[in-house]
């Protein structure tokens, strides 16, 4: 398998759980303590190797852009103040070496679609797709760990975890057969099972390696779950041609999409890396 350089990050959702602090502002840009929670997925994936991030933007979007974006006035006072600990944590935001690549989607119709708004600007490689929304603290990077087993494995790769019962309903779900401690070949995926109908408790979360041939799969499939064009629906039609393969990662997930998430996304993270106990 090819390098992978190039990783897609979809914010062009509309956050509506975070309503109304998304009604003028990104969910991807609601902060953990001080860093927004779009920034810690692209600290992930630079730390993965990841030279090209490409960002699916939408309307409301902008400050997504800004925010990795120099500031010569800012960095320029803060030079004059020599508040020069600042000046870094800003001026580097962004590796030289590191490009930031911006496309729209012109309506969220759905994750399947956000990523195929990329495949012009991914082309015939590889590449990883990270949901800022899916926080994960980890030693390694959770992009890492699936970059790596995609070459061990020569096929795409699904970051997994397991699930309750009763929270079927909220993530794809895969069934397959397990080859590894933490790695299963997926036979089948399906998108938010209710708990009866569910083949598994193994659900997908925010972090995927993904073989170029998703894309024509993902400009195949019709509206699925809540009439969205559904990447789950993209992988379930990849696997009738390529391996696909789950892996259990190493690192703790928080579902900041959730307000419950991202609540205690914000006490562990200030606890572990700020020292705010009170
Ligand atoms: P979510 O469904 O979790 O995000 O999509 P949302 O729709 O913005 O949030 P709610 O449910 O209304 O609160 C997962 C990720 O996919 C992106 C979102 O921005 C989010 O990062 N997404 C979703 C797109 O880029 N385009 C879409 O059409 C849908």
């Amino acid at each position: 398998m090819k390098p992978i350089r190039k990783a897609v990050f979809p914010v062009a959702g509309l956050g509506t759980r975070f309503l109304p602090a998304t009604k003028a502002m990104p969910k991807e840009m609601l902060p953990i303590v001080d860093k927004p929670l779009i920034q810690y997925a692209v600290e992930e994936a630079i730390s993965a190797g990841i030279t090209d991030l490409i960002f699916i933007t939408g309307r409301n979007k902008r400050a997504i852009e800004d925010h990795f974006d120099r500031v010569p006035e800012l960095e320029a006072d803060l030079e004059a103040k020599n508040k020069h600990e600042l000046l870094e944590i800003v001026r580097n935001i962004i590796p030289p070496n590191v490009n930031c690549i911006y496309t729209r989607q012109s309506a969220p119709l759905g994750l399947g679609h956000a990523v195929l708004c990329a495949a012009p600007i991914v082309g015939n490689e590889p590449f990883a797709v990270l949901l800022a929304d899916d926080l994960i603290d980890a030693n390694v990077s959770v992009t890492r760990q699936l970059i790596d087993t995609a070459h061990q494995q020569n096929g795409s790769v699904l970051a997994i975890q397991e699930v309750a019962p009763e929270n079927t309903q909220k993530y794809g779900i895969i069934s397959g057969e397990r080859i590894g401690a933490k790695t299963t070949r997926l036979a089948g995926i399906v998108e938010k099972p209710s708990p009866e109908k569910a083949p598994s408790t193994l659900a997908v979360v925010g972090r995927y390696v993904l073989e170029p041939e998703i894309f024509k799969h993902l400009r195949q499939i019709t509206a699925g779950v809540g009439g969205e064009l559904q990447l789950t629906d993209g992988i379930a039609s990849l696997l009738q041609e390529k391996a696909v393969f789950g892996l259990e990662y190493d690192g703790m997930r928080y579902d900041c999409g959730s307000k419950a998430g991202f609540f205690h996304a914000t006490i562990e993270l200030g606890r572990k890396y700020h020292g705010l106990e009170h």
